[in-house]
């Protein structure tokens, strides 16, 4: 199927959203969410998390992300997979005090090599391999595997083993706050150099974007920092974006997110290797925000109600 949006809005790039298992069972949620004409692609947004997909070790779960999977393969629409290893959300059996470093690696090798070779041709398009492996600062998040096999040892494993399970996929690495210069996005400039000179398989690099409304960088400042990882030969998207408010909402603050997501939409159209933008789900009804930052929400297009807010138009005039 074609994706109307992506032609009529934005050339060959997509729009998308992440969803979430227990969201599926809300039929008006998923009438919206299925129109591809709306949404060119899909994320799970937890179900193929370490969590969820190894929680033991070696027991292998899938139903969950496989039913994300078969909607985005029934509605027509891309499904990009997220993530192979992450500091968070991994299952609590993977620590150091347990398991020695070259175990550690095969734990590694096992994992991303099982779950990416489940979804194997399904992934269209691409993988989060690595999420946040970064401190704002650009040091190196400290977690069990960077500890025990540092920053280039665990993400060449992960990459490698992501390869060679589906070598269809589009490999990326994902992180927030590098949406701009800045010492985090030289931190993955950095990184992303190393694994090219080195010939270990990247793809992309995900900018997730949970940004604050007035808050986000200027379009040429945004622009810019895109260009500066679409240099390095790979490709970028917009991965998880949100722009959040201070609650409650007020009209003012509606048109400010209006423009703050049409200026991050007309960014990524602006710079060739920018592929797409994924939304971290369409509607504050199920947005994760208020949830972590405490007094914030409404960061999303559509309101508690699925009724299209100022944002939404904001899109739309970016595309
Ligand atoms: C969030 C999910 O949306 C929540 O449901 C979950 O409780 C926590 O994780 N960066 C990421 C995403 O890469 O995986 C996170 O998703 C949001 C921040």
């Amino acid at each position: 199927k074609s994706n109307t949006v992506a032609k009529t809005l934005g050339g060959k790039k997509y729009f998308g959203s992440a969803t979430d298992n227990p969201e599926l069972n809300d039929t008006a949620y998923v009438a919206t969410l299925s129109d591809n004409t709306l949404f060119g692609q899909i994320t799970p947004g937890n179900s193929m998390k370490w969590d969820a997909t190894e929680p033991s070790r070696g027991v292998f779960t899938f139903a969950a992300g496989d039913a994300v999977a078969a909607l985005a393969k029934k509605n027509g629409q891309l499904l990009r997979g997220h993530n192979c290893v992450w500091y968070n959300q991994l299952a609590s059996w993977v620590t150091a005090g347990n398991f020695n470093a070259s175990t550690l690696t095969s734990i590694l090798q096992t994992h991303c090599g099982t779950v990416v070779s489940h979804y194997a041709g399904q992934m269209k398009d691409s993988w989060d391999v690595v999420n946040e492996p970064f401190n704002d600062d650009g040091t190196v998040r400290s977690f069990v595997f960077s500890d025990a096999l540092g920053l280039t040892s665990y993400v060449t494993t992960a990459l490698v083993a992501a390869r060679a399970a589906d070598p269809a996929a589009k490999l990326y690495i994902n992180d927030y706050n590098i949406d701009s210069a800045g010492a985090k996005a030289t931190a993955m400039i950095n990184l992303v150099t190393s694994l090219k000179a080195a010939g270990t398989p990247i793809d992309g690099v995900g900018i997730q974007g949970h940004l604050i409304v007035g808050e986000v960088p200027s379009k040429a400042a945004l622009i810019a920092n895109y260009e500066a990882f679409t240099a390095l030969g790979i490709e970028i998207a917009i991965t998880e974006l949100d722009i959040r408010m201070t609650l409650p909402e007020t009209p003012a603050l509606l048109a400010q997110q209006q423009t703050d997501y049409n200026t991050v939409i007309s960014a990524c159209k602006a710079v060739a290797g920018c592929v797409g933008v994924t939304i971290w789900d369409y509607t504050d009804k199920y947005s994760w925000i208020p949830g972590v930052f405490t007094g914030q929400g409404a960061a999303l297009p559509w309101d508690d109600n699925l009724i299209r807010k100022p944002a939404y138009d904001g899109i739309i005039a970016g595309f």
